[in-house]
């Protein structure tokens, strides 16, 4: 058995300990909270702690350790965990800044420890599907790709703690939501070499956008369009990605992007495409992203293997997101080299 960990016992901490209850060869250890009120809410059977470094010292049973704190903080806590030799799964964003990330991906590599960044969209049925096609080659020479999000997420959803919309610990739409999209749509496209961006604050007391748009071009020479926003009135309409080829138009949407809603290929038949929809529609959501992360840390500590989701992985969206957010201060075209 590999026995996990969890520091910040908030929203995200009760998905990680479902999934590592759910996932074959992993038990929940311990968890930590600097808020003791937190740790009440943790389950009765686990370890309580309200310091990492100690939780960590006092059970050399500890394998790996899920960061579930806010942002900011994500850089700190690796170090602490890296340092007493511990695997890490890294919530997102994985920083806000990129030498905090590099930093990141400095102290799991010092140490010989694993690092894996939860994007858990990857594992999404449908998403698997597109990327299966992507790696066949089905799109052709590809042309462009799609990524929106629009979200509501209110002002009390800002509200209830002190750290969300904030530059040091949170970041606005971009790092909080629509960076899952970010993730997906450089997995499937590549690297990103350029980017052109607008974004505001236009709905939420906050201190970062809750709004944004941006035009990229890919190194492979496809343009991409992102609209991120958790402006819309009144409650979440749509996340989609579409992409377009010389061969292919695939289109996943739905309020979260669970479901086909285009797809044609050259090499595909109408029947084919009936079916995948169906198939999908029968079970959009499948086994939980955190669970497919969690079980892939144990196999990958098992196999002593990289994770699937690298920490360079988690390091591109970032880098995309601030390339963004400087293209929209400065009103310039950024290249991300
Ligand atoms: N993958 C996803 O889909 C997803 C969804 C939501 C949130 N997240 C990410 O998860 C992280 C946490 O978000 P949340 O919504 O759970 O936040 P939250 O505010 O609900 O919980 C954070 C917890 O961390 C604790 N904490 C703060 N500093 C700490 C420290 N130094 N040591 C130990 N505990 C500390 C707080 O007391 C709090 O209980 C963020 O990075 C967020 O972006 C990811």
């Amino acid at each position: 058995m590999i026995n996990f960990a969890i520091v910040g016992m908030g929203h995200i901490a009760k998905k990680h300990i479902e999934a590592i209850e759910k996932a074959e060869g992993a038990n929940l250890y311990a968890i930590c909270d600097t808020n003791s009120d937190q740790l009440e809410l943790a389950p009765s059977h686990v370890k309580k702690y309200t310091d990492l470094e100690n939780m960590l010292i006092e059970n050399k049973e500890i394998d790996v350790v899920c960061i579930c704190v806010p942002s900011g903080l994500h850089a700190k806590l690796t170090k602490i965990v890296a340092e007493q030799k511990r695997h890490i799964i890294v919530e997102k964003p994985m920083s806000l800044k990129l030498e905090d990330a590099e930093a990141m991906l400095g102290f799991a590599n010092e140490n010989g420890v694993k690092l894996a960044v939860v994007h858990p969209n990857r594992f999404r049925p449908a998403i698997m599907k597109l990327q299966e096609r992507m790696a066949a080659g089905s799109f052709g020479m590809l042309s462009h790709a799609n990524a929106t999000i629009r979200w509501n997420r209110n002002q009390a959803y800002y509200d209830q703690a002190a750290w969300r919309g904030t530059k040091e610990f949170d970041g606005g739409v971009l790092m909080n939501q629509a960076i899952h999209d970010l993730d997906l749509m450089l997995w499937l496209m590549g690297p990103v070499e350029s980017v052109q961006a607008m974004a505001a604050t236009r709905l939420r007391k906050i201190e970062t956008e809750d709004v944004a748009a941006a035009v990229v071009q890919f190194e492979n020479g496809a343009l991409g369009i992102i609209e991120a926003a958790t402006t819309v009135y009144p409650k979440n309409l749509e996340e989609s990605l579409a992409i377009f080829g010389e061969t292919g138009s695939a289109k996943i949407s739905g309020r979260t992007a669970n479901f086909v809603e285009t797809w044609d290929f050259e090499d595909g038949t109408e029947e084919e495409t009936e079916q995948l929809k169906q198939e999908i529609k029968a079970d959009p959501f499948g086994k939980p992203g955190h669970q497919w992360i969690i079980e892939d840390m144990v196999q990958a500590i098992n196999e002593d293997r990289q994770p699937i989701v690298t920490g360079e992985d988690g390091l591109a969206p970032v880098k995309l997101i601030l390339a963004i957010l400087e293209s929209a201060e400065t009103g310039k075209k950024i290249f991300l080299k």
